[in-house]
């Protein structure tokens, strides 16, 4: 299993699966695994040749009054959850990685957020908009898994998806 922090190394390893023929499945996470990540790693490994998961808790999609330095981390598990399910690649950055000095750049939406409850919660819509973007950039997977304890967050995910698919 691949272990990479690194946004290049990623995209080229992704890049050269796909020059072979294999089809990749991505499952978005934040890390600390449960037995929801457990089940959408098993579906991913049996549809696809290739299954890569990111574990990457972004910043951007805490609120103020969110704390995002005591979300529960916990790597080494997460990494041995990953081998024991079958997975190629762990994608792990470094937040500098993801939002380096220069970043500018957001995704949003100005419609299906709001009518949800975007209004009161701008910065996770924001936020999750951007990294998932971001993470479908780095890792062009042919199918994304998501749990679909969040609608709401499905919802905006599931537009995205299509706005990748018609750039492509
Ligand atoms: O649901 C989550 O774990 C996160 O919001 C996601 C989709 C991985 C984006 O950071």
């Amino acid at each position: 299993m691949i272990i990479s922090e690194s946004i290049k190394e990623t995209r080229d390893q992704v890049k050269e699966w796909k020059k072979q023929g294999l089809s990749v499945g991505l499952v978005p996470t934040m890390g600390y695994l449960h037995d929801g990540h457990k089940s959408l790693i098993e579906r991913a490994r049996k549809e696809n040749d290739k299954v890569c998961v990111s574990v990457f808790v972004n910043p951007m999609q805490f609120g103020p009054n969110e704390d995002f330095d005591t979300y529960p981390r916990d790597f080494d598990r997460d990494s041995k959850i990953c081998e024991d399910g079958g997975v190629d690649l762990i994608f792990h950055p470094e937040v500098e990685t993801m939002y380096g000095e220069n970043f500018s750049s957001y995704v949003d939406m100005h419609t299906l957020p709001d009518n949800l409850c975007g209004a009161s919660r701008p910065a996770f819509f924001r936020g999750v908009q951007t990294v998932v973007s971001k993470l479908f950039h780095i890792i062009p997977a042919d199918k994304a898994y998501f749990g679909q304890k969040d609608a709401q967050q499905l919802a905006i995910i599931r537009r995205i998806w299509y706005l990748i698919l018609i750039l492509i």
